[in-house]
């Protein structure tokens, strides 16, 4: 199967399209009477799908009363109010801009005790297959092929565990975030499995500007590799890449 991708010249450009069919499935949802369940990532890149979305909420009456969410992943070792923890960053990038009811928002807990790491990823899996499933996921990449923090190795059927972040993932992370101080960053994190995010109704991979092109070459080209995760999602049937120029640059 291959990847659908779809290039704008721009990220501002690129998210319009995006944002609207989350709107879209938003909307059919509540006049069902149902949930829309949302997978989101965190990171710089879907920043301005988020404001898009905020946008939306604010100026189009877009209510998120009936959105579900899952969010990819979670630093292990730091409470959902450190300013770095991807709970924080879902809050104030998206949540507490928009009417979402708080409860329904679901991130890993970093916080869990070593020894129920493994349990509480199991109720991850199942919380989300309870829920329905993930109708949208959102996705950004790592320059190491990662998607949520998948590292590679990293096989296809990987369901929510614990994993060792990889020492340029740590570097990249402490260049945008943690205020530049590399020993700040964890070193581990909790993340949904490649498998978990395959078992999405439709994927959606966002990645922006130069440095992102080799991998989104490798992820979309090159044959599907426990070296490459994202290349995983070339055997998911309704996988689409929303490129800027630059990041297609390669392909
Ligand atoms: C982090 C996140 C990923 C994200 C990636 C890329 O490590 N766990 O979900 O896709 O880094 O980050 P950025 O969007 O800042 O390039």
């Amino acid at each position: 199967m291959s990847i659908k991708v779809t290039v704008s010249p721009t990220k501002e450009q690129a998210v319009k399209a995006v944002a609207a069919e989350i709107a879209a499935l938003i909307r059919a949802r509540a006049a069902e009477g149902k949930e829309a369940i949302l997978g989101l990532a965190t990171g710089s890149t879907p920043v301005v799908l988020y404001k898009e979305l905020i946008r939306l909420h604010k100026e189009e009456g877009l209510s998120f009363k009936n959105v579900t969410t899952f969010n990819l992943d979670e630093y292990y070792g730091l409470p959902g109010t450190h300013d770095q923890s991807y709970r924080y960053f879902m809050n104030t990038e998206l949540f507490d801009h928009v009417d979402i009811d708080k409860n329904k928002t679901h991130v890993p807990n970093g916080m869990v005790p070593q020894e129920q790491v493994a349990e509480a990823c199991a109720k991850y899996d199942a919380d989300i297959k309870a829920a329905g499933g993930v109708d949208i996921q959102i996705l950004g990449i790592g320059r190491t092929g990662h998607i949520g923090f998948n590292e590679p190795p990293c096989g296809p059927e990987t369901r929510t565990h614990q994993v060792k972040l990889d020492e340029l993932t740590i570097k990249d992370n402490a260049r945008l975030f943690f205020h530049g101080k590399i020993e700040e960053v964890p070193t581990s994190a909790v993340t949904m499995g490649v498998g978990t995010i395959l078992d999405a109704k439709k994927v959606i991979l966002l990645a922006w500007g130069e440095n992102k092109a080799d991998i989104i070459k490798r992820s979309v080209k090159d044959a599907p590799s426990e070296m490459c995760p994202a290349s995983w999602l070339q055997q998911h049937p309704d996988t689409e890449f929303v490129l800027d120029t630059a990041a297609a640059s390669k392909l």
